[in-house]
């Protein structure tokens, strides 16, 4: 057990800075295990904060070899995470700090700070990575322009803002834009890049430029044209134009998280920036349009206005995932982009607020702020943006991002500051609203209904059950979209925004000439849980009915849910006729485009299942849920006709596109071939797909089934063949077998996988390819009942600990629903958690994920 609790940091104790930062000049001589990083900081008291204070810089893992104050040499003695310089040894005003550090990229496994990446110096500075720099003041309220000069032999050297001088050998660099240390970047290596021009509303040009390894300039052509258009989008939606003559994107194959907004100079996962209709799935594609998209928008909502300090997280993170998800929304279909997020956002933060790992959107502590870039703060904190945007309108909404950026441009700002804009352009008080921001846990609607007369009475009760650390919750603001069908399926009373402050409050709706049905939180117009006992006959009258798209999936969903959650109670219970004719009809109705059919013929995950069966029995045996959905999809499959016909229909011609489109006709194929693969024992079909086809979107779809049917040697040999040179296809091939190899030998398979020669698990991609698709991916493998799935995950959690923190603690989360199960598996999970938390050393991530999860 680690000797030393790790301090917690807590919102309350914020103050600010005693000195700033104006200018940083940085020199960086690279060299693996010795490079050179001199700083020149100019720097001065902060009149905001009590004068006469020592200074503090962070520094973690840095060699000091000089440091001077206005040019004075003084010695001084860093500790383990900085310095401190006696305020007696500083001048009154203004001074220049110096410094010349030694560190050593090519040991930096962490993947925080400069590292080695094949050969390429690149670095991650976000959140607390710069003090593995240089010593500074590493905190994002401290904002300065930067100089930066780059020595070293590699062809390509960059940084941040514009170039301003380049010789053999060496390249300077200066950003005119104060920014935080968490947005300092350098590149250094053999690239080459993919070169375009975007000209400004304003009319400025700017120079785009996609850098990658040599051999992968093909495969950046689509994350180009999705930076143009989220430049334009951003342009005509929000007004903001982009302010450097150059923007840079840079993508490695080293990387914890997906992607990081540096200014001028993002730096991609490479798995989010590649991609080409051989390597590429649809999904790898709408990815990379919503991340490029993502990081461009944090130019405005990120990096010129910041947060002032991580608590206030949530403030550029929900506001870009909010964007990012209108901006796909538009260039998509918007229906099924909500759907999506939906569904991604039930089961990951969902998950998360139901579990020891809840947390409110604004954390009030931390112990490592790494381990709070989660579901929570990034998808939650969207929903929150979401329900401000449906409680003011649209044209408010705008109003009051114009007032954002005229009014905290070069600002670090916080949550208050956020709903302040919002009061003063609309007017409302959102006092009640802002408890979204502090209140953890997923709030239960309830609904009661009586009709009398000509009026129906919709009586909406609230309640959010306890988190870690907040026993009593309040009633929230929660904007319930409501549209009113009659029985007949007509419309008769269109869409209305109830506003539900209360514990519990009524809603009445006249002139009705029958008792209506309803159609609740459409458009999911709030992340709850809507607790409505609707009998199967409802869900499929919504199912047939709703003119809410999200609403008419969400019925289906539903049932379908119920009815699998129904058939694991009872193993006897046969697959519901009235389902099955339910989503016959869905396929089959002309109204309906195929990306939507094939949401609505997706089954729910297991783990989905899995919940919604514990609601009211105990908890059952994830294999068991696993045979359910067979013995359904089964049945589904058994009952549509022609299924390879149909199959053939949806085969989009010529030549691949990733367009929306095509895309849903392939997921609706994929969807049906799987349905046809639980009719051929021999998968038949998935074989000829699988060897005919051209773009890894069929390829992986047919591979999947044959992994899943226990047919895939042939196939998994021939793509370990073909692809072998290929990461980032390569990923797939481990992370297919990981995911769905039937659970039975799904631990042997994983293991085994993590002996093969190409399994290089310092690599985060190729790491979670296996152990994170398997413990979040294969639910019934993971939780095999003799504990070998626990014991795996938690091998390599010890593993991997020393080496990459922050990747440890993140997958070390597949074990946060560990009290959901029955008693068996939780001890056998609860000695896995105490096993990893009894090792020495242990880093401050995974220490306080376990801690917190062990609670
Ligand atoms: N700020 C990045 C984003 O959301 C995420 C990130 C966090 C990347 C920490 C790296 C490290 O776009
Ligand atoms: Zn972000």
């Amino acid at each position: 057990m680690r000797t030393d609790t790790p301090p917690t940091i807590r919102l309350t104790d914020y103050a600010p800075p005693a000195y700033l930062v104006d200018a940083v000049h940085l020199t960086f001589r690279l060299d693996p295990a010795a490079t050179r990083v001199a700083a020149r900081l100019s720097m001065r008291p902060n009149p905001h904060a009590a004068p006469g204070q020592d200074l503090r810089l962070d520094g973690e893992k840095l060699t000091l070899r000089a440091a001077a104050i206005d040019g004075a040499r003084i010695e001084l003695n860093p500790d383990a995470e900085g310095l401190t310089v006696p305020a007696g040894a500083l001048p009154d005003g203004p001074f220049t700090w110096e410094a010349e550090v030694e560190i050593a990229p090519k040991d930096n496994t962490a993947l925080e700070g400069l590292y080695m990446s094949k050969g390429m110096y690149c670095t991650q500075c976000e959140a607390e990575g710069f003090r593995k720099i240089t010593f500074f003041p590493d905190r994002p309220d401290v904002m300065a322009t930067y100089t930066v000069r780059i020595e070293g032999d590699q062809p390509v050297l960059l940084s941040n803002g514009n170039p301003t001088a380049q010789g053999p050998g060496w390249a300077e660099w200066h950003d005119p834009h104060p920014k935080p240390s968490y947005l300092f970047a350098l590149v250094a290596g053999d690239l080459v890049s993919h070169d375009d021009g975007f000209v400004t509303a304003s009319g400025r040009e700017v120079a785009l430029k996609i850098y990658v390894r040599p051999g992968d300039q093909h495969k950046c052509a689509y994350a180009m044209d999705a930076l143009k258009r989220s430049m334009r989008w951003d342009e005509t939606e929000y007004g903001r134009e982009y302010d450097l003559d150059l923007f840079m994107i840079v993508a490695v194959d080293d990387f914890n998280m997906g992607a990081m907004e540096n200014k001028g100079l993002n730096i991609f996962n490479s798995k989010y920036v590649l991609a080409s209709p051989e390597t590429a799935t649809d999904r790898d594609y709408e990815l990379i349009e919503g991340i490029i998209a993502h990081e461009y928008f944090h130019n405005w909502t990120g990096n010129r206005i910041t947060c002032r300090d991580w608590f206030q997280l949530c403030l550029k993170e929900g506001l870009t995932v909010f964007r990012d998800q209108q901006f796909s929304g538009d260039q998509r279909s918007r229906p099924v982009k909500r759907i999506e997020d939906v569904q991604m956002l039930r089961t990951r933060q969902f998950r998360e607020d139901a579990g020891p790992l809840a947390h409110p959107v604004r954390p009030q502590e931390y112990i490592e702020i790494n381990n709070f870039y989660t579901a929570t703060v990034y998808e939650k904190g969207a929903e929150v943006i979401g329900m401000l945007h449906r409680l003011v309108g649209a044209d408010a909404y705008r109003r009051a991002l114009d007032l954002y950026f005229e009014r905290h441009d070069g600002q670090a700002c916080t949550i208050e500051d956020w709903i302040e804009v919002f009061e003063d352009a609309t007017g409302r008080d959102l006092t009640q609203f802002a408890r979204w921001y502090s209140q953890a846990g997923t709030p239960r609607l309830g609904v009661e209904e009586s009709f009398e007369g000509d009026t129906y009475t919709l009586t909406l009760t609230q309640s959010t059950p306890p988190t870690p650390g907040q026993a009593e919750k309040r009633p929230l603001v929660i904007p319930v979209a409501a549209g009113l069908l009659d029985r007949q399926g007509a419309e008769v009373v269109p869409t209305r925004m109830l506003e539900l402050t209360e514990a519990r409050q009524s809603f009445t709706f006249e002139g009705l000439a029958a008792r209506p049905v309803p159609s609740l939180l459409r458009g999911f117009s709030a992340p709850v849980i809507l607790n409505r006992t609707a009998d199967d006959a409802e869900r499929a009258f919504l199912l047939a009915n709703d003119t809410d798209p999200f609403n008419k999936w969400e019925a289906g969903h539903a049932l379908t849910r119920d009815v699998l959650a129904r058939m694991v109670r009872a193993p006897d219970t046969p697959a519901d006729p009235e389902l099955l004719t339910a989503l016959v009809a869905a396929l089959d109705d002309p109204a309906l485009d195929p990306a939507f059919k094939a949401l609505v013929l997706g089954f729910p995950t297991a783990e989905d299942v899995f919940r919604t069966v514990r609601q009211d029995s105990p908890p059952p045996d994830p294999a068991e849920v696993r045979v359910a959905l067979i013995r359904l999809d089964t049945a589904l499959a058994r009952l549509i006709p022609d299924l390879p016909e149909r199959i053939r229909a949806l085969a989009v011609p010529g030549r691949y596109s990733p367009d929306a489109d095509s895309a849903g006709r392939r997921a609706l194929s994929g969807r049906l071939l799987g349905l046809l693969t639980r009719l051929e024992p021999d998968a038949a079909t998935a074989r000829a797909v699988f060897a005919r086809t051209d773009n890894m979107t069929e390829t992986m779809q047919a591979l999947g089934l044959l992994v899943r049917s226990d047919n895939a040697d042939a196939a998994l040999a021939a793509f370990h063949a073909r692809w072998k040179d290929d990461p980032l296809v390569l990923d797939k091939w481990f992370s297919v077998q990981a995911a769905l190899t039937p659970p039975e030998r799904a631990v042997e398979t994983v293991q085994a996988l993590t002996e093969h020669a190409d399994f290089d698990w310092k690599t985060p991609n190729r790491l979670r390819a296996v152990v994170g698709s398997f413990a979040m991916g294969n639910m019934a493998g993971f939780h095999r009942a003799d504990g070998a799935g626990y014991r795996f995950l938690a091998d390599w959690l010890i593993k991997l600990d020393p080496v990459n923190p922050q990747t440890t603690a993140r997958l070390a989360g597949a074990f946060e629903t560990w009290r959901q199960f029955d008693e068996g598996r939780q001890a056998l999970i609860l000695h896995q958690l105490q096993r990893i938390a009894d090792r020495d050393a242990l880093s401050r991530d995974t220490t306080e994920i376990v801690g917190r999860i062990l609670d």
